[in-house]
């Protein structure tokens, strides 16, 4: 039986500020942070508030279902979960506690390239349907070393994050000197003065030990070791060779332009990741929500749209499935989840979201994903 970690009324502000008391301040600042002056941070929420949704009248909406499928998995509800590197800065449990929880929830996830945990582990004990993210390395040897080490773990489905040829500038993480594994540094042990649960955690096996936030190394042809770039180039050609490498379906996560999508389709991927990287790369870019419409509308159909970036609400999500996203991805608010409860703590935040989603579709007056069209939005007259 799951331990009740959320309490009636609660959002998913209430586990950022849960969380936010749990963990020293350099830890919850290298998850809740953002690049640069935090200007799209701020609208990948603020931007849901410009559009309005629009209840349909007298509709039976006595039972509903939120199921569909990603890429052919049958899923619970269109809620994803984000991949997220150094999830033991949150709990010892890290990835290990969000895929159970994804399990839980009947959804696929994300699984970073960064992982405290093998990715083995990871599949073995999420059992069912992920996502690998891959930062592509420069070499191809070292990009077909770890393609095979991925698709013997069982992932069907790669996500090629495409955003990342360098990371954002991230005052927080630049301010508190974050180094990954987080050591038990004089300023962090001042930061643990109140944070006691968070000290006992790490002692326990949390953010200090194990290979937090590090990539598989693989062996590649040749005999050198190497891993996943945290500096990943991704160009049109290495898009191609992975098409050719892989079978399964692949994602390309952190596309903002629509004009781009013809030429991305052509190099025959699955599926589209609308991201600005949850706000933590390019600052000033628009939220994912403003683009989402006219990258829908590029794609026509060709291949699934996925969005992410600061998706809090029930409305939050319904705003984009309206909108034509297949399915829509949230990354911290599991991390959050896991640094108030670990497993139950993600598992109650993809259950409070489900909630949330399954009451705004009661109260739009649909019943599933298929009584879902542009009517039910509009943009807010301006003030
Ligand atoms: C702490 C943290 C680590 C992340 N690590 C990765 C990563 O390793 N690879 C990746 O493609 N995206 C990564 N992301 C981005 C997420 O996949 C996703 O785009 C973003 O979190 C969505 O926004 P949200 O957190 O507001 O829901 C990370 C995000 C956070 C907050």
């Amino acid at each position: 039986m799951s331990r009740a970690v959320l309490r009636p009324g609660d959002s998913i502000d209430d586990l950022r500020e849960r969380a936010r008391r749990r963990l020293p301040r350099t830890a919850f600042g290298a998850i809740d942070g953002g690049g640069g002056d935090e200007i799209t941070l701020r609208r990948n929420r603020t931007a849901f508030d410009d559009l309005l949704l629009r209840p349909r009248a007298l509709r039976d909406v006595s039972t509903r279902d939120l199921s569909t499928t990603v890429l052919g998995d049958p899923v619970s509800m269109p809620l994803l979960v984000a991949p997220v590197g150094y999830a033991r800065m949150a709990h010892r449990d890290a990835e290990l506690a969000i895929v159970r929880a994804g399990a839980r929830a009947g959804t696929v996830c994300g699984v970073s390239s960064f992982t405290s945990y093998p990715l083995e582990e990871i599949a073995a004990a999420a059992g069912g349907p992920l996502w690998y993210q891959l930062y592509p390395p420069a070499t191809s040897d070292a990009r077909k070393a770890i393609l095979e080490r991925v698709r013997a773990a069982g992932f069907r489905v790669l996500c090629v994050t495409i955003d990342a040829p360098t990371p954002g500038i991230r005052r927080r993480e630049l301010r508190s000197r974050l180094q990954l594994p987080l050591r038990l540094t004089p300023r962090l042990l001042r930061e643990c003065a109140t944070r006691p649960g968070w000290l006992f955690d790490y002692a326990r096996g949390g953010a200090g030990r194990g290979r937090q936030g590090l990539p598989p190394v693989v062996r590649t042809p040749g005999g050198t070791r190497t891993t996943p770039a945290a500096n990943s180039v991704v160009t049109a050609d290495v898009v191609a060779e992975l098409r050719e490498l892989w079978d399964g379906p692949i994602v390309l996560k952190g596309v903002m332009r629509a004009e781009e999508c013809a030429e991305l389709v052509s190099l025959g991927i699955d599926g589209i990741g609308v991201s600005n990287h949850g706000a933590r790369q390019l600052d000033s870019v628009p939220a994912t929500i403003e683009v989402l419409p006219e990258i829908v509308d590029s794609v026509a159909g060709r291949v699934e749209v996925f969005v992410d970036g600061g998706f809090r609400r029930g409305t939050d999500i319904a705003k984009a499935l309206i909108l034509g996203a297949r399915a829509v991805l949230v990354g911290r608010p599991l991390l959050y989840g896991i640094a108030a409860g670990g497993e139950d703590g993600a598992a109650g935040a993809l259950e409070m979201l489900r909630r949330e989603i399954d009451s705004t579709f009661a109260l739009l007056g649909a019943t599933s994903l298929a009584d879902l069209d542009s009517s039910l939005v509009r943009r807010a007259p301006t003030r």
